[in-house]
């Protein structure tokens, strides 16, 4: 199936990374968020990212415009209604995310393809709370999506080979290299990553050593390009919450299980980076 026309739902970290890789790659790229103040955020953060690749000589300035041309936000799901594909990176919340599916699949047309960037849902469920469980698949990216070579390439149960080669092709021509990862919470990366970012945190907790002196050994010691804390911050603390609840429900190991810090950190608004303070103060 030839995909022309690409629509991205929601344009926070990971959504504005997406529609931004998509509109470099030449597809039309619309990018939907709930309101005009996420959008205008989003876009400014794309723009941003494509000024300082130009800054630093690693974007070419008609790149950087050819992109900008290839992208327009919306805050309609009408907006969406011609595309070809639509990769799905809204709040890990899967009430949230099925609410999303049924008012979009109102306005989508039949033979579209819905993907969703979930870190750890299950994507069987996903894919049966549409109308399209043989056009629904999992495209895991990583964060920061331009920069990130790894996308998880995920099966449904239910579907079908010819939505599963079309969205692996799909990740290649975004210029990623993608994997086939088994419909399990966290796949393949998260699987490993998720316990490795909690245990930090458990073992900061239990006074193995400061915040950055745990950074600093994983950093220097195992050559990590950033330490566990800054990767949480940099991931959202939010989200890895939510990440780590879905993981836990579904295994029900000590390992997946949030951190009691975790939680206070998230019910104090202390999300990361994006919320300005996390484990670190930006
Ligand atoms: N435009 C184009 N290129 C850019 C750029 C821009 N705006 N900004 C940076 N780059 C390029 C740089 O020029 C550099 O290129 P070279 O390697 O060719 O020199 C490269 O990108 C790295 O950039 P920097 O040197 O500025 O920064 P860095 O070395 O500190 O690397 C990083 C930044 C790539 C983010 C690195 O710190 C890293 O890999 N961190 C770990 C990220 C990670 O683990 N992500 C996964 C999170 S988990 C996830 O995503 C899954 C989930 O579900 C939660
Ligand atoms: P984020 O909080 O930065 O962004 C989510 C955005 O979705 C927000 O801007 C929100 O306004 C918007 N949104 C909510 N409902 C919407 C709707 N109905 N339509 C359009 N927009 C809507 O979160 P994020 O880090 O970008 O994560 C998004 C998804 O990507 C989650 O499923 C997450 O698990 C996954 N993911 C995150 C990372 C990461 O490192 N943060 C990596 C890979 C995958």
């Amino acid at each position: 199936m030839a995909i022309k026309t690409v629509g991205v739902l929601g344009c926070g970290l990971m959504g504005s990374g997406i529609a931004q890789v998509c509109a470099a790659s030449g597809y039309r790229t619309i990018v939907r968020e709930v309101n005009d103040t996420y959008i205008e955020k989003g876009l400014a953060r794309i723009r941003t990212f494509l000024e300082d690749g130009v800054a630093k000589g690693k974007t070419a300035a008609d790149a950087r415009d050819r992109t900008l041309d290839n992208l327009s936000g919306a805050t309609t799901f009408e907006a969406l209604k011609d595309c070809d594909l639509i990769v799905e990176a809204i709040v890990e919340n899967v009430d949230e995310k099925k609410q999303t599916y049924q008012a979009l699949e109102k306005i989508m047309s039949e033979r579209a393809i819905f993907v969703s960037n979930t870190s750890s849902l299950c994507i069987t469920e996903l894919a049966a709370a549409t109308r399209r469980p043989d056009r629904f698949g999992g495209l895991h990216f990583f964060n920061p999506v331009p920069l990130m070579k790894l996308v998880e390439v995920v099966r449904a149960l239910t579907t079908s080979d010819e939505t599963y080669q079309t969205v692996f092709a799909f990740a290649k021509s975004l210029g990623k290299e993608p994997i086939t990862a088994p419909d399990r919470p966290g796949f393949i990366v998260n699987r490993l990553l998720v316990p490795y970012l909690l245990d930090a945190i458990r073992a900061y907790e239990n006074g193995l050593g400061t915040i950055d002196d745990i950074d600093a050994g994983m950093k220097l010691g195992c050559g990590h390009p950033m330490g566990p804390f800054t990767l949480l911050d940099f991931v959202g603390l939010d989200t890895t919450y939510y990440i780590a609840n879905i993981m836990f429900d579904e295994f029900r190991e000590p390992a997946y299980a949030p951190p009691p810090l975790l939680k206070r950190m998230v019910l104090a608004g202390r999300f990361g980076r994006k919320s300005g303070h996390g484990f670190y103060k930006y």
